[in-house]
């Protein structure tokens, strides 16, 4: 059945804004012969302080041997984003329209938030930043739960042309700090705390830890703006205040409480900050390659890279995907589960669906609380039409059974959205077939941190869907698969999955680190972007991409390093060396597997295992806890002292075909790692 191929509901296509595989080729041809033409149509769409000239409109250099690399889009042209998604919203009649319907994370806890009402608070909280000095260009770093400041804050930034860096609230202080002190940023944004399920996060606190390491290191935070969010929500029934004196502005006393440490000089509350912030804040006009946001993403040296992304190609390749790929009608209510931490949330649930005027459901809560059918009855409240979630929550919520998803209607449905890694044909039945009824077109969106939008997706009206497979290039988008000498793989074949051309949201450089920038993603192959994925392509042309070929992994969709979490392991003071590979995992998608060799006279038992697990939740965050430490009194090495990853993938599933292993410096050491494989 997987095989099958499964053609877009004749219904939905009737009235999608691309219909039939026809059109989509001809807009895909038109995307790349004459990219000046396509997209300064859809650029038209927006308001421009002033315009670029048809011959500065876009240019690019992807060979290294042609001097630097660079991507421009509509060089000359002035924008504001915030304009362009609340203003002119708001003054085209869209100002009562929901933009934000927030869902938190006890079912009693939700609001709403129009058009017009976020323009009001995002110019307060422009204002707001100006006063604590936050310029053009300075540098906002923002840790928080999904609460509806958040997406205010981002766009607040966009207002002044400050650039945002947003940090998924499950990173350690570490993680925190490393992201806060690189981008060097001025002021930065929390929350007292945050329930995650029946869990309470001290968001502030991790803060105040990784404020001190910032400073340590010889970088000031100057403020820290913190929004009291524990006390209007919520708590979780067993759980109740910490009690003891809080630090909380306008305590109302209702549910839970934290105690804060506070710095006078430096914290200050948000809505005190807010109380007399005036509602108007004229929009600083930036130009088209102006940086919009840094956003960091997981590097193969285990420092994170700072991507960057700039303002006029971004807001034009948001607008366009989000357009196409969930086919938005006015009425439809739209739902991304994903975090604005990552990116999907940034494109996704904040800068696509605003451009387009959407109604989104804005969702601070799990899957799985207060029961494992949260998911589905949201999607009824809201009768959300468009739903976009991860492979990794899909496979999470199937092992809980049918029965639970049978009791909700899921009719509203029209559009299903994959993202994060490959879907497996199963997991991709059941949401066809339980969630969609069999009647919604699901689109498997390709794309990365970098590309800044779906680079290879279905769209719903169009393309036949064949499970697992993320089909076609987006417009403006040209793939090609490249075998390891770089030669151009034609028709079916598997190679790296590469892009000839920029479009207009593709990252522009990482953040004070443009070698770093080329020497990742253009060195490998001279005249390609390299996403770092392998890719099959079949003999109808639809992409498979088959997941990561460098030493990245991803868990439930987070994207890391070996390299990080190896030097996090190699800092214990028992560990002489630490090797971290994949293993498939059933829900995770991959899971980490950790080889470790102790130092000479130190013992590899449990409390190592433990410590060990505790520490990488400390120092990267929880979500990157390794499944299987595993006892390695040596590591299978070249005689030149190289790891072979490859020999450990093998033991990690106990597949005994390690293939050739005549490089190795020891081989014996593949026989005694089989040994002493933890049973699974
Ligand atoms: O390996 C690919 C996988 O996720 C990586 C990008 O991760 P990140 O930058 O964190 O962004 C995730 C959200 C866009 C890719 O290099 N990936 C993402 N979507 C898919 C995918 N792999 C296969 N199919 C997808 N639909």
């Amino acid at each position: 059945m997987a095989d099958r191929i499964y053609y877009p509901n004749a219904e939905l296509a009737k009235t999608s804004y691309c219909n039939s595989m026809d059109q989509y080729k001809k807009m895909h041809e038109k995307s790349i012969k004459q990219p000046e033409e396509f997209w300064s149509k859809i650029a038209k769409q927006f308001y421009w302080e002033t315009t670029s000239s048809n011959d500065k409109f876009f240019s690019y250099n992807f060979n290294r041997n042609e001097g630097d690399i660079f991507i421009k889009w509509m060089e000359g042209a002035s924008t504001n984003i915030s304009f362009n998604l609340l203003d002119k919203n708001v003054k085209c009649g869209n100002g009562d329209k929901i933009a934000f319907y927030w869902e938190g994370n006890d079912i009693e806890d939700y609001s709403r938030l129009t058009y017009r009402k976020l323009l009001e608070e995002t110019c307060k909280f422009a204002n707001v930043l100006k006063s604590k000095g936050v310029q053009k260009g300075d540098r906002v770093a923002i840790y928080m739960p999904m609460i509806l400041e958040l997406p205010i804050a981002m766009l607040a930034c966009t207002r002044i042309g400050a650039v945002h860096s947003v940090i998924f609230a499950g990173y350690s202080s570490d993680s925190l700090a490393e992201r806060v002190l690189d981008s060097k940023a001025k002021v930065l944004l929390t929350t007292d705390g945050a329930w995650r399920g029946s869990k309470l996060l001290h968001l502030k606190a991790i803060c105040d830890q990784a404020m001190d390491k910032v400073k340590s290191h010889g970088h000031n935070v100057e403020s820290c703006i913190v929004i009291s969010h524990l006390r209007r929500v919520t708590c979780p029934p067993g759980n109740t205040s910490d009690g003891g004196k809080t630090k909380n502005g306008t305590s109302n006393g209702s549910s839970s409480e934290v105690n804060l440490s506070w710095d006078d000089d430096r914290d200050c509350w948000w809505h005190e900050e807010m109380e007399d912030a005036d509602s108007s804040c004229y929009p600083v006009w930036v130009a088209a390659e102006d940086p919009l946001f840094i956003l960091y993403t997981s590097g193969s040296t285990g420092k994170p890279k700072g991507v960057l992304h700039t303002t006029a190609g971004y807001l034009i390749y948001a607008a366009t995907t989000f357009k196409y790929v969930f086919d938005y009608k006015p009425n439809d209510v739209y739902w991304c589960t994903a975090d604005i931490g990552w990116i999907t949330g940034h494109t996704y649930v904040v800068y696509g669906p605003l451009a387009n005027g959407a109604t989104s459901v804005l969702f601070e809560g799990t899957p799985f609380y207060p029961q494992n059918d949260r998911y589905w009855s949201v999607i009824d409240k809201y009768k959300v039409s468009q739903f976009y979630t991860a492979p990794t929550a899909i496979r999470s919520l199937m092992k809980f059974g049918d029965d639970l998803v049978k009791k909700y209607n899921l009719d509203s449905l029209k559009v299903l959205g994959s993202v994060g890694e490959p879907i497996n044909s199963e997991a991709w039945l059941w949401f066809y077939y339980l969630i969609g009824h069999g009647k919604c077109s699901i689109v498997d969106t390709f794309w990365q941190t970098e590309t800044g939008g779906h680079v290879v997706t279905p769209l719903p009206g169009a393309t036949p869907m064949k499970p697992g497979s993320a089909s076609f290039p987006f417009f403006g988008v040209l793939p090609e698969l490249l075998d390891e000498d770089g030669k151009i793989i034609e028709g079916e074949g598997e190679g790296y999955l590469v892009f000839r051309q920029p479009w207009p949201g593709m990252m522009r450089s990482l953040y004070g680190n443009h070698e770093r920038f080329q020497t990742t993603y253009f060195d490998k192959f001279n005249g390609f972007y390299c996403t770092g994925d392998g890719a099959r392509r079949d003999s109808d042309g639809y992409f498979w991409v088959t997941g990561r070929i460098d030493d990245m992994l991803n868990v439930s969709g987070h994207l890391m390093s070996t390299a990080e979490v190896e030097s996090v392991l190699a800092e214990h003071g028992a560990v002489a060396e630490a090797a971290v590979v994949s293993k498939p995992h059933p829900v995770k998608g991959q899971c980490l597997y950790c080889f470790i060799t102790p130092n000479e006279g130190k013992n590899f038992d449990k409390q190592l295992q433990d410590e060990l697990k505790k520490k990488i939740r400390e120092r990267i965050g929880p979500f990157a806890q390794p499944d299987i430490i595993h006892h390695a009194p040596g590591l299978p090495k070249t005689r030149s002292g190289k790891i072979m990853r490859r020999i450990l993938r093998k033991i990690a599933v106990g597949d005994r075909n390690v293939g050739d292993t005549s490089t190795l410096a020891d081989e014996g050491i593949v026989d005694l790692l089989f040994q002493l494989r933890p049973e699974a």
